[in-house]
Parts: C-alpha cells; structure tokens; sequence
C-alpha cells in the first residue's frame, strides 16, 4: 500500500510518498537524473547506471571544503537548470543534496529517498541542510526542499537496533510535542523493534504528518518549530562528550529522559504532566532496556563533569542563560531560560544522573 500528502513551503509544495516499490517508481520517473546514492547502497542501482555519484556517508564528506568535489561531478555530467537531481540515502547524503542543489546555478530541482529511520520519520521534510566547516559539525545550512520525497519501505530491513530505535526516538518526540492525543495514537500503535514494514509504514505516516503541522506553521524554526529540539540540547552533550559514538536518535531518547527528569526535579509539572512526561520517560526506557544488549556496544564511558561542560558549551543556549526545553505544568513542551548559574549546573547535573540511571546507562 502506499500513501501520499503534500508539505506546503515557501518556494511550493512537494509530494511525500510512503510505502512500497517506490524506488523503481523514481527510477521509471527519473531515468535521466543525476544520481547522488550512499556508498553502502551501491547494489540498489541497476548495471550500467548512468549518472551517479556514490558517496560514503561520512561526517567528513558532508563537509563545506568537499562541496566543490560535488558540484564538479555535477558540471561534469553537463547538469543545466533544468536537471533534475535523485539523493538516495540517510541525513549526510541528504544534508549533501540540499546544499548542492540549492547552490547549483542558483538552484536546480530534487527528488529524496531517505534511507535511513531517522531520515524517514523526521528529517526528509523540512528542508534544512547542516554542513560541517572548520571542524564544527552543522555550523552552516539553508533551506532548501525537494520537490519530492519518496519512503520506501525496503530499507528499513538492513539498518541496525540503534539507527531503528533511535528514528523511533525523533518520531515519538514529534508526537509528544504535538498534543497528548497524537502521543497516545503513536504508543497505540506499540512501536518496537524489529519493525516489519506495515507497522512502519503507520508510525512513519502518523511522525510525518505530525511534523508537516510543525514545518507549515513555522517553515523558518521561530517558534512552534523549535518545540522539535526537545531532548537534543541534553542529547547533543552526550553525542559530543564521546564523539559521537552514542547514536544522535539514541542520544536524543535518553536526552528526553533526562529533560524530563529536570522538570520533575524542580517542580515544573502538575499531576497530570507528571503522567503524561512519565509515560514518555517509561517508552523510551523500556525501548532502550529491551534492545539493551544491542545498544551497549555503542555506549562508551561517560563522564559526567566534562558532559556538563559540553552542556554549557551549546550553541542553543544565551550568553548568560541556559536555553532548555522541557515538559511544563500539563505535560505541554517549553522552552525555559535558567541564568548560568551554580546552582542551575548542579540542577542540571542531577538530572542527567537520574536520567542515565534510569536508562540503565552501563558506565558513567
Ligand atoms: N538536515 C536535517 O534536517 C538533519 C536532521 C537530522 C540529522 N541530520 C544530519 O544527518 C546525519 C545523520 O543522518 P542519519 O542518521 O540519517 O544517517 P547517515 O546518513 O549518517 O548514515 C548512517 C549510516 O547508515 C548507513 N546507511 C544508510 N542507509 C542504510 C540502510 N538502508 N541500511 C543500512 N545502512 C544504511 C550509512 O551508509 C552510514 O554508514 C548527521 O550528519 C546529522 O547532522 C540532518
Ligand atoms: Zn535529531
């Protein structure tokens, strides 16, 4: 079965497609395209493909100073403005394809096939980039939507427990920070690992159309949007206090844990936000605890005082205030100012260690 809805943005609207034996549907509907295909995914192509760039999907090659390699690939295939350009695969060759086509002679027309969770359930609609330059990851960016996008379900079959768990994490956090009924209807639906397709297809279809209200309300992250970012400012410390061995999905499950434990610490909700936020910790907990043995191997040993301090460093926060989004009063997602303080850094550490406990993390 397959499903379809439309995002509205800026510069147009553009088809998202779910379901299955969509990527031959893209390869019958673009055959002349310029093909950009991660590396690991070399034998979807057919023989004798072509126009295509494989590239590997690393931090390194979605970076500011490889962008010419790109556009020279480009420039060699004779792409003009009216190319059309397919990116097949997960957020770097995504973050990859936004860039270059927006850039491309001012801006040539795209079509996504995520191939990973995380790009599936969150990033494929949207349309930002982030591009690492300097040695600082995601330090640059624009918007920049395809014309299409296209989930197919064949790819979820290879991705591993942390990469499935982790796009379930992003897809629970979109819903929670719709409204409690959307989260109720995504825990009905009892995500879990492994996925079979169907179930995928329903929880991937019920995250999206729950972003597509975000991403329409707020295209350019002001407001509403920035709601999306719940469990990354407390993730991110810990993807950049163990350079980025611990999953960003992952990451960002255990961050939500540990925003919620920061509310319920310093009296943020009322009985029945502390309900609702409970139930999203207890989810993300028993995800983690049923597919630990998986997980462990990439949670290498944390320590404390330097996440803390990778805390303090994030770009989100002010100069004289810490910048955090959490569950307030009925459960409803807000973003809070606390002034950097002593006093904050110890509240904040407290949460994180009740957090990491209550996820069973093995050695902090
Ligand atoms: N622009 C955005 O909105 C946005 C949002 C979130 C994350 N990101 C960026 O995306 C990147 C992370 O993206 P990601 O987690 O989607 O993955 P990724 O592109 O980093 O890929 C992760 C690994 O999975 C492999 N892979 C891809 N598809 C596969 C499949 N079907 N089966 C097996 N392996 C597969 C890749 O080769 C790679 O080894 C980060 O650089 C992050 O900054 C961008
Ligand atoms: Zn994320």
């Amino acid at each position: 079965m397959q499903e379809s809805f439309d995002v509205l943005a800026s510069s147009g609207s553009y088809q998202v497609l779910i379901g299955e034996g969509l990527l031959e549907k893209v390869f019958s509907e673009y055959p002349d395209a310029f093909y950009i295909v991660d590396a690991k995914l070399k034998n979807i192509l057919p023989e004798n493909f072509k126009s295509c760039l494989f590239i590997e999907a690393s931090e390194d090659n979605k970076t500011l100073e490889k962008m010419p390699n790109v556009i020279l690939k480009m420039r060699e295939a004779h792409l003009n403005r009216t190319s059309h350009l397919v990116a097949i695969g997960g957020g770097i060759i995504q973050d990859i394809a936004t860039f270059v086509t927006s850039i491309y002679m001012r801006g040539i027309e795209w079509t996504y096939m995520p191939t990973t969770l995380l790009g599936m359930a969150d990033s494929c609609i949207g349309g930002k980039s982030s591009i690492n330059t300097l040695g600082y990851k995601n330090l640059i960016g624009n918007f920049y939507p395809p014309k299409s996008v296209s989930i197919d379900m064949r790819f979820i079959k290879t991705l591993d427990a942390d990469q499935v768990i982790g796009g379930l994490f992003e897809a629970v956090k979109i819903c929670y920070a719709k409204d409690n009924a959307t989260f109720l209807a995504y825990l009905q639906d009892e995500p879990k690992f492994p996925l079979n397709a169907s179930l995928a297809q329903r929880l991937l279809s019920r995250a999206l159309k729950t972003k597509k209200w975000f991403i329409e309300i707020d295209e350019f992250d002001q407001n509403e949007r920035l709601l999306l970012n719940f469990g990354h400012t407390f993730g991110h410390a810990l993807e950049a206090g163990t350079d980025f061995a611990i999953a960003h999905g992952i990451a960002v499950g255990i961050g939500m844990v540990i925003a919620i434990e920061y509310a319920k610490q310093n009296n943020h909700l009322n009985q029945e936000g502390l309900g609702r936020a409970q139930m999203l910790s207890n989810h993300v907990r028993s995800m983690i605890a049923e597919s630990l043995s998986e997980l462990v191997a990439n949670f290498p040993k944390l320590d404390l005082v330097q996440i803390v301090e990778k805390f303090d460093h994030d770009k989100k926060h002010q100069t004289n205030s810490y910048r955090m989004i959490i569950p307030k009063e009925g459960g409803a997602l807000t973003i809070i100012n606390q002034d950097k303080t002593e006093e904050v850094r110890q509240k904040i550490t407290k949460a994180y260690q009740s957090g990491l406990n209550l996820v069973a993390y093995p050695h902090f």
